[in-house]
């Protein structure tokens, strides 16, 4: 059972969690007009901050939200909402939507931006990291502006439940014409012969900063990467799988579908990588 944090941030002020709402008529409820964020907080220090907000800046942008965060501004509210909650490991959420305005598809101007966080618990996936987890594949049905980190998740919902139903951790997307490119909620990698492949950065996928970390991780390690598609072919016949992202790191992946990844155990590169993450990690925040 994850506990409830006591404390939210929303526009302005510091508000219980559990009276703190968003008006009905927020566009983010209404439209799934917004952006959102989940950085993860090691030893009561939140993990990729700056690259995180530059995201969501970046993601405001792309869809035209006016707003005055800045990285400067939301560093306090962060490192407040992390003290009050007493959060030492989790993660915190955040959301920046288009505001509050009569419901009308044709957006308004010169309204003020709704903006909300919180932090909470994450559970714990040793297991899953030391032994390595099953995913699905889905049709991906989502729209050609992947890259944002948009609020409007129902298709990543929908592959989700689809893989939780089969007993899948994740739901790899598979496009039409470009093969597997990322999961429900994280992003993709193979090796092959020693090279890992991760497709490339497009409007298909999200930016994902874990996978950043992890191209710069490999690279230090000697370990050579190529950044474009493979197809579900090449995904099956891979010597390793791993997905990545902020809450599951860097998490092995040893079965899709019914089909068993090489000898269905996690890799040696998985495994370098796992640990040059946690090592990235201990070094920021001193250690899990
Ligand atoms: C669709 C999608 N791809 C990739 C990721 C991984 O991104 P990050 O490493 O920044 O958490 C996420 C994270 O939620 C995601 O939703």
């Amino acid at each position: 059972m994850i506990a409830m944090p006591q404390w939210a941030f929303v526009n302005d002020d510091f508000r219980p969690f559990s009276e703190a709402a968003f008006p009905l008529e927020d566009r983010g409820t209404q439209f799934g007009d917004g952006v959102y964020e989940v950085a993860r907080i090691y030893r009561g220090t939140m993990f990729g901050f700056a690259d995180h907000v530059q995201r969501m800046l970046t993601g405001a942008d792309l869809i035209a939200i006016e707003h005055n965060w800045s990285v400067e501004n939301l560093r306090p509210v962060f490192t407040e909402l992390i003290r009050r909650n007493e959060q030492q490991d989790g993660i915190v959420y955040w959301q920046l939507t288009r505001g509050t305005a009569p419901r009308n598809h044709v957006f308004p101007h010169g309204v003020a931006a709704n903006f909300m966080a919180y932090t909470r618990d994450y559970p714990d996936l040793s297991a899953s990291w030391e032994n390595g987890i099953k995913v699905i594949i889905a049709k991906d049905i989502r729209w050609l502006m992947c890259h944002v980190k948009s609020v409007n998740l129902l298709p990543n919902v929908l592959a989700k439940d689809a893989a939780a139903r089969q007993g899948a951790g994740e739901a790899l997307f598979e496009r039409e014409g470009l093969g597997v490119i990322e999961g429900g909620s994280s992003n993709l990698f193979i090796v092959k012969d020693g090279v890992l492949k991760t497709p490339p950065l497009s409007e298909h996928i999200l930016p994902g900063i874990t996978r950043n970390y992890v191209l710069q991780l490999a690279a230090a390690a000697g370990i050579p990467a190529e950044q474009s598609y493979f197809s579900r072919q090449e995904l099956l016949a891979a010597d390793e799988v791993f997905i990545t992202s902020t809450g599951v790191e860097v998490m092995p992946v040893v079965k899709v579908d019914e089909a068993v990844i090489a000898d269905g155990v996690p890799g040696p590169l998985t495994r370098t990588l796992q640990q040059r993450y946690e090592a990235m990690i201990s070094e920021a925040a001193g250690g899990r």
